[in-house]
């Protein structure tokens, strides 16, 4: 087996390109910006890194971000009550409700709440049924992100062997949906795994592209990949680390051991992060225009 060059897949270069392309958008509009509200419910580390990284780009790109901090205890009237709210507020064009929510908050019924044309995350029914239509405007940030990144590096889905490894609602479901789609980075064939998955091994390895999304730092290494393949970590793990801030973020792959192996392999942290919160800014200026023309 000859070592081959892999190539590292950054998400910067992409993100930088999309938001560039939102700024310069919403320097021509006349009136008010797009505006977004960020709803953060608890004090999670990770849910507050995101809500700062989030509310930083849309000040870059001239977008009005706000965030709303509500306490760990909040019920789910009174988050329910504020989303409504938003939702009639003429001058707020996006909502984003940050998740993990706290247990007692029945999340599907917060989602569902959010006006479909203020959902910048695309995780109300209704967007998340139009995406599975094959018409979607706002789709979820993530899995628009990878394709994307797919676009950009010039990495084809048609006829692929897709598997993904990961069925929440926010990355596997509506990025298997996206590669469903009659349109050139869609028409792949794709599988959906999870921790109920039997013989993962042997099904990861038929894949030509392999997108993982488990939360498993550093578990994919050559026993899963096909020689060749591309691979997509989206895992953020937080590992415990001897440095200032106490931890190291890993992805699911093991990267050291696909080097040389794989085609293409997005790093962690790097890849496909950054294009997650540059999707956002895309998301909401469409709702911009969507809350404008309605
Ligand atoms: N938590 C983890 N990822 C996401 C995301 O894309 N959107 C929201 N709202 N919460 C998240």
């Amino acid at each position: 087996m000859c070592a081959r060059n892999t190539r590292i897949l950054f998400g910067k270069p992409v993100a930088d390109a999309i938001l560039a392309s939102v700024k310069e958008e919403v320097s021509t509009l006349k009136g008010r910006p797009p505006s977004v509200v960020f709803l953060r419910v608890g004090s999670d580390g990770a849910s507050v890194s995101y809500v700062k990284q989030k509310a930083k780009c849309a000040s870059e790109v001239g977008i009005q971000g706000e965030t709303r901090v509500f306490d760990a205890e909040t019920t789910e009237e009174r988050l329910l009550a504020e989303i409504i709210r938003l939702n009639e507020e003429p001058n707020v064009d996006g909502i984003l409700v940050q998740l993990p929510l706290p247990n007692h908050i029945h999340t599907l019924n917060i989602l569902c709440a959010v006006n479909p044309r203020k959902d910048v995350d695309g995780f109300t029914d209704v967007n998340g049924g139009r995406l599975w239509q094959g018409d979607g405007s706002l789709i979820p940030c993530t899995p628009a992100g990878i394709i994307e990144l797919l676009k950009y590096y010039h990495i084809t889905t048609e006829g692929k062997q897709v598997v993904i490894v990961n069925r929440s609602s926010i990355v596997g479901k509506p990025l298997a949906a996206l590669l469903l789609r009659h349109s050139e980075f869609g028409n792949a064939t794709v599988t959906v795994c999870h921790s109920y998955t039997q013989n993962l091994s042997d099904i990861t390895r038929q894949a030509d592209i392999l997108v993982l999304a488990c939360g498993k730092p550093h578990h994919f290494g050559r026993d899963y990949v096909k020689e060749g393949a591309v691979v997509i970590d989206v895992g953020i793990s937080r590992v415990p680390a001897d440095n200032k801030r106490g931890y190291i973020i890993r992805g699911d792959a093991d990267a050291e051991t696909l080097e040389g192996y794989v085609s293409a392999i997005t790093p962690v942290p790097g890849g496909i992060g950054p294009l997650t919160v540059a999707m956002l800014m895309k998301n909401t200026l469409q709702s911009y225009y969507l809350c404008q023309s309605h």
